[in-house]
């Protein structure tokens, strides 16, 4: 075959062990709870549940149907079968390249079937259950992972029934009283987990599972050797850019990969000279305190709240409780106050953690953004 052109750079794939480890004990019990997977976004929690599954579950022993939300368009009850049904064409007699391109993830049913799901003359959860059944006789096991469950939201069944509602009811059904299939729920949006928890009474039916930032000790194992952990040979990092990158970007492995791309740029025999590292900083510093520029901008309100913040957070965690000085202040009032930290959340200002009930700044970029643009503020007299 021939031999393709190598990447300057590829995705690496830094520990998780005791993350492997906790999947490995709950993918071998029977099924009884569902998993939630939590953490901030672009912590590696997709990342995660791809290798794991690539390298512990075997395919002839595992039915896997993952359905990655940020894939898939999903804005009416259409659209859902789309995503969560095929017509199985290993049963036709269609050539096998047509097969192929059908091999997705999904509820592989008859034309009939199909139709009926279609037409609303048939119950989706039903048809589900009667899937797993089948694979279940089979002596196969399945595995349900919904992924970013938080774009199912404000979508409807008929009317006043609210798809994640029913869809989270029926995962109850399956795990907690059938046994029927393991399910994974993974969301970046912390509150979005509180809600359905809440809301669907789960307390004592899941299970949760945070991915969080790399430490510092598997950060500096990955700066440590580039051409072993992400292909890179054109370069290497002295200690002190591996102690910069650490202080500004901590563990956050998006920004590390691509702040490493950004790097390649100006690499130049081996290295990366302390000039064009110093201005590449220096860029990164600029965009993570415009973040909270553009969002707080003109809106007294959130400027506030930000400066609250940046005071109470304590290496970058808070409680709810601690900026209820605005409320007494006459900033905000119970309900506008939760709604604006809801607000950080989904704008990825800040993660919620549904275990604690804890927030944090989402990561050193966000902590660093935050202080500059207080300190900027400040300097005003604003
Ligand atoms: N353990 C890891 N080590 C290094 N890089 C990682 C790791 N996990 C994820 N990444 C990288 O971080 C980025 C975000 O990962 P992703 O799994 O999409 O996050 P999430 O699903 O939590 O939003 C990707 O570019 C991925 O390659
Ligand atoms: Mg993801």
């Amino acid at each position: 075959m021939k031999k393709l052109l190598d990447w300057t750079k590829e995705p690496a794939f830094i520990n998780r062990k005791q993350e492997f480890s906790f999947l490995e004990a709950w993918i071998s019990e029977k099924p009884d709870n569902l998993l939630f997977i939590f953490g901030p976004k672009s912590s590696g929690k997709t990342t995660l549940l791809t290798h794991f599954i690539e390298q512990k579950l075997p395919d002839s022993r595992y039915d896997i149907k993952h359905f990655n939300l940020r894939e898939i368009f999903i804005a009416n009850y259409h659209h859902f079968i789309q995503a969560f049904f095929s017509i199985d064409y290993s049963k036709s007699k269609d050539d096998v390249k047509e097969r192929r391109q059908y091999d997705l993830k999904v509820f592989k049913l008859t034309v009939e079937t199909l139709k009926g799901l279609e037409e609303k003359t048939l119950d989706p959860f039903a048809v589900m259950k009667q899937e797993l059944k089948k694979t279940e006789a089979k002596g196969i096991r399945s595995l349900i992972i919904i992924d970013e469950l938080q774009a199912l939201e404000g979508i409807y069944l008929n009317g006043q029934r609210e798809l994640f509602k029913e869809l989270f009811n029926f995962f109850v059904a399956m795990t907690k009283e059938s046994h029927l299939c393991h399910v994974i729920i993974a969301s970046s949006d912390g509150y979005f987990i509180e809600r359905i928890y809440n809301d669907s009474k789960l307390k004592k039916t899941s299970k949760f599972l945070e991915v969080d930032y790399l430490s510092k000790t598997d950060t500096s194992f990955w700066l440590d050797d580039l051409a072993e952990s992400s292909k890179i040979k054109k370069f290497t990092l002295t200690e002190f850019q591996k102690e910069k990158i650490w202080y500004l970007l901590g563990g956050s492995c998006w920004e590390i990969s691509s702040f490493l791309g950004d790097l390649l740029l100006v690499a130049d025999e081996g290295r990366i000279e302390e000039g064009d590292f110093a201005d590449l900083i220096e860029k990164k510093k600029i965009t993570m305190r415009s973040m909270f520029v553009d969002y707080a901008g003109l809106f007294k309100d959130k400027r506030r709240l930000f400066f609250e913040i940046h005071r109470v957070a304590e290496n970058g965690r808070f409680e709810e409780i601690d900026v209820e000085s605005l409320i007494t202040a006459g900033v905000y009032d119970e309900n506008g106050l939760r709604q604006e930290l809801i607000e950080l959340v989904r704008h990825n200002f800040l993660a919620y953690n549904p275990v604690t009930a804890t927030y944090s700044l989402q990561g050193k970029s966000m902590e660093h953004g935050l202080r500059m643009f207080v300190e900027k503020m400040k300097n005003r007299k604003v």
